[in-house]
């Protein structure tokens, strides 16, 4: 029978509770540490450990056909991509913070200000709107220690429990998204494969059922 290949993060706030979401689910993944690889032994699975960030292009080219991954992941890098289900966890904001003894008023105050992120098409989008032109500069972590160090005016990042954001003296000005773990189905998926993800959807939506 063919496996329904998903991927998971490898590393990070999004790996535990997808594997939890999977275990819940009553399927057993055997996982030898540090495999980037697993198979399930009771359901047609194979896992693979990925990072969050390459997860989008994986899926549009078929190399996986199903993903857990943060909607803002995909808001960034694969709007092409589809969503099956919004699975609960992992709730957090995408935002514009800046040094707390800063002024602002409105959105304008950033135009021409560098911002520091690693979520350039989220910020060029959302600044579109409003007519301002923000001067992007791409991190890829630890983004919120850019204004302390002198190299940005403000920084969009992740805002979970706020406390990144309190530590390195920053406050939220702008919420541009809302977002939360997601399961993301590639567009090149097979038929039946598409079986095994009806099969899998089916648990995970009493699985989500039962946990409200
Ligand atoms: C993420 C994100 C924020 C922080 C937000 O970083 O980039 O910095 O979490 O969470 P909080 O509001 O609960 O503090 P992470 O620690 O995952 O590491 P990274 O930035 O190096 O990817
Ligand atoms: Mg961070």
């Amino acid at each position: 029978m063919k496996k329904i290949k998903i991927a998971v993060q490898k590393s990070g706030r999004l790996n535990e509770d997808s594997l939890k979401l999977l275990k819940d689910c009553g399927i057993s993944i055997d996982n030898g540490k540090d495999q980037l690889k697993a198979i399930a032994s009771n359901f047609p699975l194979e896992v693979l450990y990925l990072r969050n960030g390459d997860i989008p292009q994986y899926l549009r080219d078929g190399v996986v056909d199903i993903a857990i991954i943060g909607e803002n992941v995909l808001i960034e890098k694969g709007t092409d991509i589809g969503i099956a289900e919004k699975l609960g966890f992992s709730k957090c904001r995408v935002s514009i913070a800046i040094p707390k003894e800063n002024t602002y008023n409105s959105i304008e105050d950033l135009d021409g200000m560098r911002i520091a992120t690693s979520y350039p098409n989220t910020v060029l989008n959302y600044f579109k709107k409003y007519n301002v032109t923000p001067d992007i500069h791409l991190i890829n972590g630890s983004v919120e220690i850019a204004p302390n160090i002198g190299l940005a005016d403000a920084i969009c990042d992740i805002v979970s429990s706020g406390s990144t954001l309190f530590k390195n003296n920053l406050k939220e000005v702008e919420v541009m998204l809302k977002s939360e773990a997601v399961l993301a189905v590639s567009p090149k998926i097979s038929s039946e494969n598409q079986k095994n993800l009806d099969k899998l959807q089916f648990r995970i939506q009493a699985v989500l059922r039962a946990r409200k």
